[in-house]
């Protein structure tokens, strides 16, 4: 008989409903045959864009996760300091879990959970972090929260600190972030909002960040196009197209484009379009906020209680906001 048993924890996992095929494509193919033609970006990230993105964030130009990494390490025991014991950490797009599992120490959670499109993301990751950490309850969710952020029963009634790092509110439309930061008070009543934003700045630090010079970010835009194929049916040959990162200062956002480097059609079931050399889709925004513009934000949601840190250089705020 084993004596009294210290349990051994192993991951939970559960994946809530995803768009079917059909829909996937008509979302596509709406895209696509708009006259601006235009995808959502979460099409950026199958297995290969998700290791692309990874490698963006290790590049010399693409300063917003070693930026936030930095605030983190100086100020996470701060953070801390303003929340309550035995929180539940919910990560929203948690990948390879890295940047929560940095904060474990100085949280100290009780349980975690990581959010991401699909539970096969978070398995391997999981699995490695429950041997480090035996102790911690920790349960995967697979969720496109990008249009509704609604967390399954087995996330745990209790006082949840919601973490969205890496500035990803940032590809969301200003009005879309404000649906989304709502929704994170309501899924958080008790807990909390720890979010990372990146700032904005001059357009040369910030247009070279989103068309690096090994050719990165071009590689990670341009392979949606495999992606696509794969999902669409379509017939896309990535040489036709050329990677475009372009500040639009109007509207406070970078944008990533696809452009014909040629007249070219496409093709795929049901459909076909022409794009004139030089035309391009429209693929990602990233916007950027200033503090107080983030900051007016966040109380919109509803939000009360506000607390900011940045950087040395005000490249990049990470706000915990409560109520
Ligand atoms: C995930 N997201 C916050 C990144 C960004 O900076 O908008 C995605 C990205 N696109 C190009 N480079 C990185």
């Amino acid at each position: 008989m084993t004596p009294t048993s210290a349990r051994v924890r192993v991951p939970r996992f559960v994946q809530l409903h995803q768009d079917d095929d059909a829909a996937v494509r008509a979302e596509l193919a709406r895209g696509l045959l708009a006259h601006a033609a235009f995808t959502h970006p979460k099409y950026l990230y199958d297995a290969l864009g998700s290791r692309l993105f990874e490698a963006i964030t290790e590049l010399p130009e693409y300063y917003p996760t070693r930026t936030e990494a930095a605030i983190f390490a100086q100020h996470g025991a701060d953070m801390a300091a303003l929340l309550p014991q035995g929180l539940t950490l919910v990560d929203l797009g948690a990948g390879n879990c890295e940047k929560a599992a940095r904060l474990f120490d100085v949280l100290r959670p009780a349980s975690y959970v990581a959010v991401d499109i699909s539970v096969a993301f978070l398995r391997g990751a999981l699995a490695a972090l429950q041997r480090q950490y035996p102790g911690l309850d920790m349960l995967g969710v697979g969720l496109d929260f990008s249009s509704q952020l609604a967390l399954p029963p087995e996330a745990g009634e209790g006082q949840r600190l919601l973490f969205y790092p890496g500035s990803s509110i940032g590809n969301f439309s200003p009005a879309d972030a404000l649906l989304f930061l709502r929704q994170a008070r309501q899924a958080a009543p008790a807990g909390g909002l720890l979010i990372g934003v990146d700032l904005l700045k001059p357009i040369t630090l910030l247009e070279p960040a989103y068309d690096d010079a090994l050719g990165v970010t071009a590689a990670f835009n341009r392979n949606m196009l495999l992606h696509i194929n794969r999902l669409l049916g379509s017939d896309f040959e990535v040489a036709q197209w050329r990677h475009r990162a372009c500040y639009n200062a109007e509207v406070a956002r970078i944008e990533m484009h696809l452009e014909a480097v040629q007249a070219l059609m496409v093709h795929w079931p049901g459909a076909q379009r022409h794009f004139a050399a030089g035309e391009r889709i429209h693929t990602e925004n990233s916007y950027k906020y200033t503090p107080p513009q983030f900051e007016a934000l966040l109380r919109e949601a509803g939000f009360s209680q506000v607390t900011q840190w940045r950087d040395a250089r005000d490249w990049f705020a990470v706000f915990l906001a409560h109520d």
